[in-house]
């Protein structure tokens, strides 16, 4: 097990689009494994592929029990595929490649998301409050959507002169 180098925003590798995984194999597995301790040294609920440099789709989330919606933590998306969004929630999102940053987004409430477990079965989560909003901003990251395409201008703003030193690789 190893825990991986976080990219930061700034770096080209965050907006790729992730590419599909077509065999969950021991490889996609050991992968798997090492973004959830590199997520749960950062002390994160949810990191994607490309945030420790890689390009396979899959997204590992952990948020806490009573957020879980009754779902097994933690939780492994590979090849994840919104189905359904409903409803509206807002609220406090950050995200580890833009260390020091939360802001207010807005997102659907309800999602659900089809995928392939460890096991390379395929599954479905059903998912409300902050771990659909975890599962709305790690898919996200695959489609190589960041933290501040959800900002408004005034939220870039407040936010500016932190921006402009991470892209610069100095945070
Ligand atoms: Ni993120």
């Amino acid at each position: 097990m190893a825990i991986l180098n976080i990219v930061k925003y700034g770096d080209a590798v965050l907006r790729e689009k992730a590419e599909q995984v077509r065999e969950v194999n021991d490889e996609i597995r050991a992968l798997a494994k090492d973004m959830l301790a590199s997520m749960y040294a950062a002390e994160g609920v949810g990191l994607a592929a490309e945030q420790v440099g890689r390009k396979e789709a899959i997204c590992v989330i952990d948020v806490p029990k009573e957020e879980a919606c009754g779902v097994a933590m933690p939780l492994v998306l590979i090849n994840p595929k919104i189905r359904e969004l409903e409803g509206e929630q807002c609220g406090q999102e950050g995200c580890l490649s833009f260390p020091g940053i939360y802001i207010q987004v807005k997102r659907p409430d309800r999602a659900i998301v089809d995928y392939l477990d460890l096991d390379g079965k395929q599954a479905t989560v059903e998912a409300t409050g902050l771990l659909s909003r975890a599962i709305q901003h790690e898919i996200d990251h695959l489609n190589g959507v960041l933290l501040i395409d959800n900002m408004s201008a005034v939220q870039k703003v407040a936010h500016a002169g932190k921006l402009k030193r991470m892209k610069a690789g100095r945070l």
